[in-house]
């Protein structure tokens, strides 16, 4: 696996391969890698495999951008050893690994954003994250020129925003959303997992349990007002969760909904000590 530290190695790498007539995919991650990363880079081998084959790199780059002023930018979990190690055990052909500096020159004034998804539901939550993602993940598509690019639908709204913004501005990369990888209880596997403590990590599952139920009641034709009223009893009677949001939103835009006539996604954000969660689950009615 090779090792690219700077723009400009990434850059050498990639065109030695587009040389050979090679295709290539890319995982964009904060590292911190777990199980979920993994099933990423399968999906994106799979993609490769499934034309022609090719080479795959994984970014490993915590952005700044998309870090809110009280966010846990500077403990943001990071384990760039373990990272190299997982990645070479599942075959990846790079691993791409910028500094801050390098990616954000100094005076730089341009920011993408995808104007309408970036500012509702965790946008509100979070204002400026998505414009961080998205301008990231911009950059790293012009940097690496993948022609296809790996992303896990447990950040429903993150994929939702780079759908967007490669069908407006036109980007030549295909973009694979992934299913949600769970530990055994169902919790949705995240770096923000390792920093909860036991008794959050033991009630963290309630999210995963709530959405198995919201699912149910949508699969039975149940009305929307009665999906959340039961969503928001279920996660109250766990002690330890705060919920900051429950939204159920069509599935392709996450535009509003009034009635469940179309498929949907329920979208949870809870907080479990200093810990903010999200899951969701698409269901059909
Ligand atoms: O999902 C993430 O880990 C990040 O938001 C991403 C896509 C790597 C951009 O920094």
């Amino acid at each position: 696996m090779q090792i690219c530290r700077s723009k400009q190695a990434m850059r050498d790498c990639v065109a030695e391969w587009r040389a050979e007539g090679q295709r290539v995919a890319l995982v964009p991650t904060m590292g911190a890698l777990h199980r979920g990363h993994l099933t990423l880079c399968e999906r994106a081998r799979d993609w490769l495999d499934a034309h022609g084959g090719g080479r795959l790199v994984a970014s490993i780059f915590v952005n700044p951008t998309q870090f809110g002023p009280n966010e846990d930018l500077a403990t943001y979990p990071r384990d760039e050893e373990n990272d190299l190690r997982l990645l070479r055990q599942i075959g990846a052909d790079a691993a791409f690994l910028p500094s801050v500096q390098d990616i954000y020159r100094p005076g730089a004034q341009t920011m993408v954003d995808v104007t309408g998804l970036s500012r509702m539901l965790m946008g509100r939550l979070r204002p400026g994250h998505f414009r961080g993602v998205a301008t990231v993940v911009t950059k790293l598509f012009n940097i690496v020129g993948p022609d296809a690019a790996a992303f896990g639908e447990k950040d429903y709204q993150q994929l939702t925003v780079i759908r967007q913004m490669v069908a407006d501005l036109d980007m030549p990369v295909a973009i694979i959303g992934v299913p949600t990888v769970r530990e055994e209880d169902g919790l949705a596997m995240s770096s923000r997992n390792l920093r909860l403590t036991p008794q959050d990590r033991a009630a963290a599952p309630i999210l995963a349990r709530a959405l198995d139920r919201a699912q149910a009641m949508v699969q039975a034709g149940s009305p929307l007002g009665a999906i959340r009223r039961e969503l928001r009893a279920l996660i109250a009677a766990e002690p330890r969760a705060e919920v900051r949001s429950i939204d159920i939103r069509d599935a392709a835009d996450l535009s509003r909904i009034v009635t469940i006539d179309r498929p949907v996604v329920i979208l949870l954000a809870v907080r479990f000590g200093t810990v903010l969660l999200i899951d969701q689950r698409v269901a059909h009615p």
